[in-house]
C-alpha cells in the first residue's frame, strides 16, 4: 500500500513489519533496528547478503550516544555540521546493537536523515530504524514511492510516500582509522564539502567481496539494460548504429537522433543532475533498449558521485 499516513507506518513497525521510508537521498526499506525478526525480513526481501551491514537512522544528534561510543572529535564536528543530512558515520557500536545490523563488526553506521516525514516518524518511535535502499540487491535505488512499488508491490506492507527524493543519491559514508576520517562511499555530500570542515581525507575505493562498505562492490546500482560510460557520446552512438540506443546525457541533447534520451540538467547543475539520476535510469531501463550510453560528468563535486554510480552500473 502507498500511503501518506505516518500512523500506518508506525503500526507496521511496531508489529515487526517493514515499511518504505522516504529520505532526502533515496527511499529506504526500514525496520526496527532492535528487532531481529524485522531485520531478517529486510535481508530476505532485498535478497541482500548478510555480510553487508545496515545504516541505523536516528531522529537527532542527541540520540547518537544510544548506539555509538568513543566518538572521535572529527565525527562530532561532521555530525554538528551535516546532521540532519546525507552523511553516514561509521563508529564504534554499543553492545546492544544486534550483530545482524553490523554484520558482526564492532562498528555501526549511523545518520540523521533530513526528510521531514522521516524525522516525524523517527520521533514518534521508541527505537531507531535500520534502512538500506529499498531496491533488490544490486539494482537501481528508488527515488519515489512508485519506484519502490514497482520493485516490491504488496510484499511491502506500507510504502510511506514523501514525494520525490530531493538529493537523489545515497548518503556519503565516512569511517575512522583512529581519529582520522576515511571516505568509504561517495555520496550526496561531496568530498570538497567534507574537506572544508575537517581538512584532507583519505578515500578508500576497494572492490572486495567483503569490503568495509559494499556501496563499494564493483557491480551495483545497475539497470537490466547493458550500459556503457563514455567521454564521447557522439562517437559511441556511431559505434552502436543499428541498435536501439538510449542516452543519459549531462547537459546537451545528442546531435544524432536516437531512440530515447534523458538530459540530467540542461543548466549543467550537478545537484539537479544527481536528483534526476536514478529516475532517469529507471525510465531508460523501461524503454526496451539494446544499449544505454551514459555520458561521464565533470569529475568534481557531485560529479564524482554520479560517475561512481554510473561506473558501477556498467560492471558485469
Ligand atoms: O542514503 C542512504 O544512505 C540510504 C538511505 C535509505 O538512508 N541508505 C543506503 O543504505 O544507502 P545501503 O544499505 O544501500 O548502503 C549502506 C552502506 C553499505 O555499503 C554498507 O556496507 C555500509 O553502508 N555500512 C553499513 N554499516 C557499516 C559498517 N559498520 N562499516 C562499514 N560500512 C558499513
Ligand atoms: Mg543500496
Amino acid at each position: 500500500m502507498i500511503t501518506r499516513d505516518i500512523q500506518k507506518a508506525i503500526e507496521a513497525l511496531q508489529n515487526d513489519e517493514l515499511i518504505a521510508l522516504p529520505t532526502e537521498t533515496v527511499y529506504g526499506l526500514a525496520g526496527n533496528a532492535y528487532n531481529e525478526t524485522a531485520i531478517k525480513k529486510i535481508f530476505e526481501l532485498k535478497k541482500r547478503p548478510l555480510y553487508n551491514p545496515l545504516i541505523v537512522h536516528l531522529h537527532s544528534k542527541e540520540q547518537l550516544k544510544e548506539v555509538a561510543k568513543e566518538i572521535p572529535e572529527k565525527a562530532k564536528i561532521l555530525a554538528e555540521k551535516f546532521w540532519p543530512g546525507s552523511l553516514t558515520l561509521v563508529l564504534k557500536k554499543r553492545a546492544h546493537i544486534p550483530d545482524l545490523v553490523t554484520a558482526g563488526k564492532d562498528t555501526v553506521a549511523v545518520r540523521v536523515p533530513q526528510h521531514l516525514v522521516a524525522l516525524a516518524l523517527l520521533e514518534q518511535l521508541d527505537f531507531p530504524l535500520v534502512a538500506p535502499s529499498a531496491n533488490p540487491f544490486g539494482s537501481i535505488s528508488p527515488t519515489s514511492a512508485k519506484h519502490v512499488w514497482n520493485y516490491f508491490q504488496e510484499n511491502l506492507p506500507v510504502i510511506l510516500d514523501g514525494g520525490d527524493c530531493s538529493n537523489g543519491v545515497e548518503s556519503t559514508i565516512i569511517g575512522f582509522q583512529g581519529d582520522e576520517a576515511v571516505l568509504y562511499r561517495h555520496g550526496s555530500v561531496s568530498v570538497e564539502e567534507i574537506e572544508q570542515v575537517i581538512g584532507k581525507i583519505e578515500i578508500i575505493t576497494r572492490n572486495d567481496t567483503t569490503p568495509d562498505a559494499p556501496g563499494m562492490l564493483s557491480k551495483h546500482y545497475a539497470p537490466k539494460t547493458r550500459i556503457i560510460l563514455t567521454e564521447n557520446i557522439e562517437n559511441e552512438i556511431q559505434e552502436n548504429s543499428g541498435k536501439r540506443i538510449g542516452a543519459l546525457i549531462f547537459k546537451n541533447q545528442t546531435k544524432t537522433a536516437i531512440a530515447y534520451q534523458e538530459v540530467l540538467s540542461a543548466e549543467g547543475d550537478l545537484k539537479e543532475a544527481s536528483k534526476n539520476l536514478y529516475a532517469a535510469l529507471h525510465r531508460l531501463d523501461a524503454m526496451d533498449l539494446d544499449i544505454i550510453i551514459a555520458e561521464r560528468l565533470p569529475d568534481s563535486g557531485l560529479g564524482v558521485t554520479i560517475n561512481d554510480r554510473l561506473n558501477r552500473a556498467t560492471k558485469k
